[in-house]
Order: structure tokens, then sequence, then C-alpha cells
């Protein structure tokens, strides 16, 4: 059985729903910014906190768990800023509570979702995992952290670990029955279906003067269910005892402005945008796309999803909500 932390989440529940199809799952999710609706219904659901150790030995004495997955964090850059209490508590406090529980229970197969937030502002075109570590924000060093962390507790105690390292997820499952929902919602691609779809006047566009050609930031954006194949392909390296410790790079390996992205959702939905030119958001670096040839050469990892097909799925999911 798979402990899957985090999957009521946007990333964990298309994790969840592939993973069902070959393993019993078992999700932790304290529901405060995930939705038990999202969770495929083929998996145990746990209502709890991943800082609550009596809820962890619970579950690691009820369910012979194998491996944790692990995608419950604070995840946005600005509120990280504003906010860096609450992601040291619930990112890496309440993390080395889990991964104790997992040391104590014998459970050694571990698969951590980290982000490209860690590089900070990488000076290449394209970011592979030999480029250094400099976080800019409170929630790339909560990530990084825990990163370390595992480096020692792999030294320590033996435990088997993936980092995956995400950069701009989106995207909605091709049943359109799970798809991108966080309250508030604060992610570009979102925000933007919403305001075509008439749910908010206006998009605002976060800095125009960065250093880059048309002077917004350039992401990588790569779809959930490219990304949840990778986690299955990462799972069956550390339980086949092909992989003991690894970090990966994931993304599409192309960079597209936000203009870009604005640009493309009104070719695929057909409607124009109303966009206001506002100053930089804080903690923003100007420029992510990931290398994730390490992934594909290692893993035989390939993601299926372009720009255009992410925002296509996106679209229906949202189209299809009353409420997004
Ligand atoms: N943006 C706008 N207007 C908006 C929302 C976003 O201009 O209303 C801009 C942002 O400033 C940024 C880009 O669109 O330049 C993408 O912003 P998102 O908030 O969608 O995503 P981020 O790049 O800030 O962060 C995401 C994840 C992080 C992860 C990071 C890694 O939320 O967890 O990608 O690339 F660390």
């Amino acid at each position: 059985m798979i402990l899957v932390v985090g999957g009521a989440g946007y990333v964990g529940s298309h994790l969840v729903k592939e993973l069902v199809e070959k393993e019993k799952v078992v999700v932790l999710d304290n529901l405060s910014t995930g939705f038990k609706q999202l969770v495929d219904s083929n998996a145990i659901f746990v209502q709890g906190d991943l800082g609550d150790r009596r809820v962890l030995d619970d579950i690691f004495n009820t369910y012979p768990i194998k491996a944790v997955m692990h995608f419950a964090a604070n995840s946005l850059v600005g509120e990280s800023v504003t906010d860096p209490y609450k992601y040291y508590q619930n990112n890496v406090a309440a993390t080395l509570t889990l991964l104790k529980a997992m040391v104590d229970h014998n459970v050694k197969n571990f698969i951590f979702s980290s982000t490209a937030a860690t590089y900070g502002v990488p000076n290449v075109d394209l970011i592979d995992e030999k480029q250094p570590n400099n976080p800019i924000n409170p929630y790339g060093k909560t990530k990084l952290m825990v990163e370390q962390i595992l480096e020692d507790f792999a030294t320590a105690y033996d435990l088997h670990y993936i980092v995956l390292r995400y950069f701009n997820v989106a995207g909605a499952h091709e049943s359109s029955t799970i798809g991108e929902s966080h309250d508030p919602e604060t992610h570009l691609i979102p925000i933007i279906l919403q305001h075509l779809l008439g749910e908010r006047e206006k998009i605002s566009v976060f800095g125009t003067d960065y250093d880059t050609p048309d002077g917004t930031c350039i992401r990588d954006y790569i779809h959930a269910t490219d990304l949840a194949n990778a986690h299955i392909l990462a799972l069956d390296a550390l339980l086949e005892e092909e992989k003991e410790t690894e970090v990966y790079n994931l993304g599409n390996g192309n960079g597209f402005s936000v203009k870009e992205v604005i640009e493309t959702c009104e070719s695929v939905t057909g409607i124009k945008a109303n966009i206001e030119y506002g100053d930089r958001r804080q903690g923003d670096p100007a420029k992510l796309v990931a290398s994730s040839e390490k992934i594909k050469r290692e893993l035989g990892w390939e993601p299926k999803f372009n720009l255009n097909q992410i925002i296509e799925s996106a679209w229906k999911w949202h189209s299809s909500q009353n409420i997004s």
C-alpha cells in the first residue's frame, strides 16, 4: 500500500487517479487547501494532519505502507513572503514529524514534491539539477530544507527517496472530473480562464520590466497528468531498488511569458481578455525553464501535453464547474 499525503490537493489528486490503477492507496489530507471530492473513490481517505504523530502512528499500524508520497504543503510564493511562519511550520516542521514516524515504523521509501523555487534566480536558459540552490523566497527555502533533511535521513536511517522539483503545474485530468482549484486562486492559468468565463473582471499582469523579450515573466508549464506519471516512474524505481536517492526536475523544457500564456488562452477559448499591466509581485524570478533530460534518460519519462493542450484540458474542466 502507498500513503499519499496531500492526496486531496490539485497535484496529489491527479497522482492518486493514476496510482489506484496499480496500487492500494491511503490518502491523508487535512483538507486545509484540498477537497475531499477530488480524491478517487478507490482510495482510502483519512482526514488528519501530517504533523499529528498519533494519526501517523495509527495509519502505519493499520496499513502495510511500503512507500510515502508527500504532496501536502503550502505552495504560494507571495504568501510565503508575508507569512513565513506558516511555511516553516507546515512545510518543514510537520514534514519532519512525518519522516520520523516513517523511520520509527520502518517505512523506507519516500517521494517528495519539491520545486523549481529552490534554484532562486539561475543564470542559464535551461535549469538542470546541477544548478546551485539559492532560493529567494521562504517557500523555496522550506522545500530545500526538507531536501537537506532527506540527505541526512538517508545517511543515518537508510531512507530511500526521490525528490521531484516541479516547474509550473497546470491542466486538468482528461476525464474533467478533477482540475486545478485553489481558494483563493493565485495561479496564472486558472485566473485567466476564470476571467474568460466571466468570473473575474480582468487579469493583472505582474511586472512588465523583467529582463525577458516582452518584459513579462517566463515559466515552464507542465500538465498535472504528466507530472503524476513521473511520480509513478519514481515510485517504481524506488520499489524495484533501481534508485536510492535522486533529484529530478520536471518541466516541459519550453518557456512561455505571461503575455504568451494569455494569448494562448485567448486562442484556445476564442475570447479576448481584459488585461491590466501592473507592478511586479514580490519573490518572482524572471525566468524558470527546466531541463528534464535526467528523468527522461534515467526513468524514461516523456511529457505528452504541450501548452496548448494543457490550456485546452484546463478550459474543459473550468467550463464544467459551477464554481471554479
Ligand atoms: N501572474 C500574473 N498575474 C496573475 C497571476 C500570476 O502576472 O494574476 C504571473 C506571476 O507573476 C508569474 C507567472 O504569472 O510570473 C506565474 O505565476 P503563478 O502564480 O501561476 O506561478 P509561480 O511561478 O509563482 O509559482 C509556481 C508554483 C510554485 C513553484 C513555481 C516554480 O505556485 O509552487 O511555480 O516555477 F515554486
